[in-house]
């Protein structure tokens, strides 16, 4: 273990305490392996390529690039999941939790993976697909072989209707298309429940085996080293009495965005109490898809349930100062009063990149990066936006997602050659390349000071210099322009007192923001940080200009004043 990851959170902080952690999505980070791959899968030398899985990224990819996250300077990394899987749902249908997808890797391969991380200070969060299986999990294949089979009960059953046998037993709708939430099961003759798609069927959280078999499972990976678990839909293991019909105006939406249920949560405290006995301080970061603070708030417990809970309404948050003015309102009002801490994710594997949804100007991206690092909680970047990625255009006959998620999954360029640093032999990658792949790649952006990774790896760097940015209290300040979101950060510690301004101006016009609207700060504002970019009115390194240019964002730092 390195020194780094050995200092933790400061104090009595936990690691997790403002870390950034950078969510791979391994199908995209980089193939390096393809040989390997070929040989894991026993395919015949002259077996036909499939650009799906030829064209998909590797566990070695994503080894040789951890030494541009240590340059990023990100405290963690999340790896979707890398499970053998039958891929309906590009591996969140796990068909064996104790294994690595021969796609990937191997076990061994993973290990080494992991030891190099630790090696670089960088912890590794496994995702945990706990409310489905595959289809063709071993456990599904005995529960649907016979009703009196062993694992029957791991899955949730229901008999048909006998007045009408072709009616779902209840109303709720999955994700993905637009069918129920149930399957007929024509050998057993009944129907099985599942949130998401018939190839992933919920399991029964209420059968003590499922849970026992589940903290197995955990414990596998924390035998090995892993530093926690991302949970995938955390929100969903409990199912409501007796299944109901939900309302009429409710029942067109997906069940998975809506259940919230109280036996939910002594599920998720027990696991917590089962990880929290393990020395690395394992992390649980839960997928409470809710939308909503004050529903996701009670997903920490006492502190005693999830120790992150995904902040997923910035996702859904349009661009404008008052809307993000409300979101850290919304922190205040439901998580600080709770002493939960926060997290902050701006793009993932499920929803369009932020760029792209923002509308695509570099720009404002810029302005983004600066607001997100800049947020008091844990920052959760996702893999290619530290490139200022944009969802690639996916033609249809490339389309492979059954949520059409495509887009924001697309390869990460690392080069500007042809292949962009992929072990391609020059053959497709899985999905097409996001736009402007010769100039946004991680080579051509890290020989470029004014590129949107140096801006990405400036800000880390004053994240982490700075107590005030990464653990400091947050205090929402007025800027006296309503285009301006203006927060100041706050810390006190052993090293003295420390503040830092953020402001980013929301407007496409430059905007003056004087310094008496700031608090004071003996000797002035420093400019730490700028996003700089076109029309920017700030220099890093230089006084606070009390200007910003339009769609400009800066981080301020004062001179750190010791305890008198
Ligand atoms: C949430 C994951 O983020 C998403 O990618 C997946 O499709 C669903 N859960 C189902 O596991």
């Amino acid at each position: 273990m390195s020194a780094r990851r050995e200092g933790g959170g400061g104090g009595d902080r936990p690691w997790w305490h403002g870390a950034v952690v950078y969510q791979i999505y391994p199908r995209s980070l980089c193939l390096a392996d393809p040989a390997g791959r070929r040989e894991r899968l026993h395919l015949a030398p002259g077996a036909p390529p499939d650009r799906v899985r030829d064209g998909a990224g590797d566990l070695e990819g994503i080894r040789h690039h951890l030494g541009h996250l240590a340059e990023l300077g990100v405290d963690a990394v999340w790896l979707s999941p890398i499970f053998p899987s039958p891929m309906a749902d590009f591996g969140y249908d796990v068909s064996d939790y104790c294994d690595v997808s021969p796609l990937f890797g191997d076990l061994a391969g993973f290990d080494r993976f992991l030891a190099e991380a630790h090696d670089h200070g960088i912890r590794v969060i496994l995702d945990f697909v706990p409310n489905h299986t595959s289809d063709r999990h071993p456990w599904f294949l005995d529960a649907r072989s016979s009703r009196t089979s062993e694992h029957r009960d791991w899955y949730i059953w229901r008999d048909p209707d006998p007045e009408d046998p072709s009616k779902p037993p209840n109303n709720w709708k999955r994700s993905f298309g637009e069918g129920p939430a149930w399957t007929f099961d024509e050998r057993t003759g009944q129907w099985y429940l599942h949130l998401f798609l018939p190839e992933q069927p919920d399991l029964n959280w209420a059968n003590p085996a499922v849970v026992e078999a589940m903290e197995e499972v955990l414990d596998f990976w924390l035998a090995r080293g892993v530093d926690g678990f991302r949970i995938d839909v955390a929100h969903a293991l409990g199912k409501p009495d007796g299944l109901p019909d939900l309302p009429a105006d409710k029942a067109e939406m997906p069940y998975s965005a809506l259940i919230d249920e109280p036996s939910t949560h002594p599920i998720l405290k027990r696991l917590r109490a089962h990880i929290d006995r393990w020395p690395q301080q394992p992390v649980l970061v839960g997928e409470v898809f809710l939308i909503d603070a004050s529903k996701v708030a009670p997903y920490y417990g006492d502190g005693d349930e999830l120790h992150l809970a995904f902040n997923f309404v910035p996702m859904f948050t349009k661009w404008s100062a008052r809307s993000f003015r409300r979101r850290i309102e919304e922190i205040d009002d439901f998580l600080v009063p709770i002493g939960a801490w926060p997290t902050w994710v701006l793009s993932s594997h499920d929803r369009s990149r932020h760029r792209t949804r923002l509308g695509g100007s570099e720009r404002r991206a810029r302005a983004a990066a600066v607001l997100s690092l800049a947020m008091r909680g844990t920052v959760f970047l996702y893999a290619g936006e530290e490139l200022g990625l944009e969802d690639a255009d996916v033609p249809p006959d490339r389309v492979v997602d059954p949520g059409g998620r495509d887009g924001c999954r697309a390869p990460i360029p690392w080069t500007c050659e042809p292949d962009h640093g992929w072990a391609l032999a020059g053959s497709e990658p899985w999905l097409p390349w996001p736009p402007s792949p010769q100039t946004c790649n991680a080579g051509t952006e890290a020989s470029d000071p004014g590129s949107v990774l140096a801006l990405y790896r400036r800000l880390a760097a004053c994240r982490r210099a700075s107590e005030a940015l990464r653990w400091g209290d947050l205090e929402r300040l007025d800027a006296g322009e309503d285009d301006v979101l203006a927060f100041a950060r706050h810390s006190r510690s052993g090293r003295g007192n420390e503040t830092a301004v953020v402001l980013v101006n929301f407007a496409a016009e430059t905007t003056r923001v004087g310094e008496a609207e700031l608090p004071a700060a003996p000797g002035g504002w420093r400019v730490a940080v700028s996003s700089g970019g076109e029309g920017a009115a700030n220099s890093e390194g230089s006084p606070f200009a009390e200007t910003l240019g339009p769609e400009e964002a800066v981080v301020l730092l004062g001179a750190r004043l010791t305890h008198d």
